[in-house]
């Protein structure tokens, strides 16, 4: 089932979300759209709904699922403590992309929905169908990003349907997401310290106001050496974080510098190089730089000064290169400030972590 709810009057909407939200409680999947990306979820105490999300994403079964709510009276159901600080960034950050990491309450959620840990993720996403489809459904939510594993996050409908038609039960259709990236995943430490297990769309200067003992980024994803080739050795504290997503078909490659000209001179050498060997090339870029690079695919991360906007196309442009066939790509990097920080993750994922550093 495809549910329009952008293109449909309030009273048809709300009978839409009605129909998906019986779908779940019945023990269905159903893609639906968050203020991040698209999430396919599944009532998250049904074991066999929450194996028909694993399946249906050919998802790795050691990587838990965050779960969704739409008011705080659920979480009392689904943990076992939330500490001073933990009240605090929810008070401030929910509805919206932030996740806690806290101690699960036995047997609240399928085992499956946390992968045999003692802690389940948890978030409010703040987008108003998420919040009523999840409300009507009337049970938590579990709900990993609705793309195919490997694949970019879908931050639109369509991009749902490529990956998992005929895999999931439905799709409500809320139009484009708005942030683009996940969110950010977070635990909150015995000192009151915050330690960010994936970036994503609330940045650590944003959460660094409510902790005096610091915000830290998970060790595992202190980034490699450049020219490392694979992930780090220390396991990540997400599991999911040790799998190499959002990778395109084509080689991708990340050009840094602190000289802008430089590393614009680099990517356009690189780019035509590439064409000579008769590759078919792709550049992602920001807008002040794009008119200097000729490529069979030109994807725009929108200008430098307003990283939101990169966050938002980031995922669709991953996509974009996959339809247009391309086998070599060269991209820029952004600062590791704010919503950088996302970004780049997620940009060095989608490169392997090859970076050439010019200077
Ligand atoms: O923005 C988002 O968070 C989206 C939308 C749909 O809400 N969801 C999402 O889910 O990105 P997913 O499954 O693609 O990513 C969940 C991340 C994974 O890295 C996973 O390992 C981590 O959260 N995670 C889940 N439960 C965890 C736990 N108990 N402890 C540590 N990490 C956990
Ligand atoms: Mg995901």
């Amino acid at each position: 089932r495809w549910w329009d709810v952008t293109a449909e009057e309030d009273a048809t909407a709300e009978k839409s979300l009605q129909e998906a939200a019986a779908v779940l409680a019945a023990g269905g999947t159903v893609a639906f759209p968050t203020e991040t990306v698209y999430g396919l979820g599944a009532d998250a105490r049904n074991t066999e709904a929450v194996e028909a999300i694993f399946e249906a994403k050919g998802r790795p079964s050691d990587n838990p699922l965050i779960v969704h709510i739409a008011e705080m009276s659920q979480l009392e159901g689904l943990v076992a403590a939330v500490g001073e600080t933990e009240r605090r960034l929810m008070e401030a950050f929910w509805p919206g992309p932030l996740t806690l990491v806290l101690p699960v309450l036995n047997g609240a959620v399928s085992p499956r929905v946390t992968a045999g840990l003692s802690t389940v993720a948890v978030r409010m996403p703040a987008h108003d169908v998420a919040l009523r489809l999840i409300a009507a459904a009337g049970c938590p939510v579990a709900a990993p990003s609705a793309n195919r594993s490997g694949r970019p996050s879908p931050t639109l409908a369509s991009h749902v349907g490529e990956d998992l038609t005929g895999r999931i039960d439905g799709i409500v259709d809320g139009g484009p997401t708005g942030v683009g990236v996940e969110s950010t995943v977070i635990e909150v430490g015995r000192d009151g310290g915050i330690t960010v297990l994936r970036p994503g769309g609330i940045t650590a200067e944003q959460l660094a106001r409510f902790t005096q003992a610091g915000v830290r980024l998970d060790a595992a994803l202190q980034q490699p050496a450049a020219g490392g080739a694979e992930a780090s050795p220390a396991a990540p504290r997400a599991p999911g974080m040790k799998y190499t997503h959002y990778a395109p078909k084509g080689v991708m490659r990340l050009v840094r510098g602190a000289a802008a000209d430089k590393v614009a001179a680099r990517i356009a050498a690189e780019l035509g190089a590439a064409k000579a060997r008769g590759e078919k090339t792709g550049v992602l870029a920001f807008d002040e730089h794009l008119p200097l690079y000729r490529a069979d695919c030109v994807q725009s991360l929108g200008s430098e000064a307003e990283l939101e906007t990169a966050a938002h196309r980031l995922y669709a442009a991953l996509r974009r290169f996959d339809e247009c066939g391309v086998t070599c790509i060269l991209a820029e990097t952004c600062p590791e400030t704010g919503l950088g920080a996302a970004v780049m993750n997620r940009l060095m994922k989608a490169a392997g972590h090859r970076v050439i550093e010019v200077d």
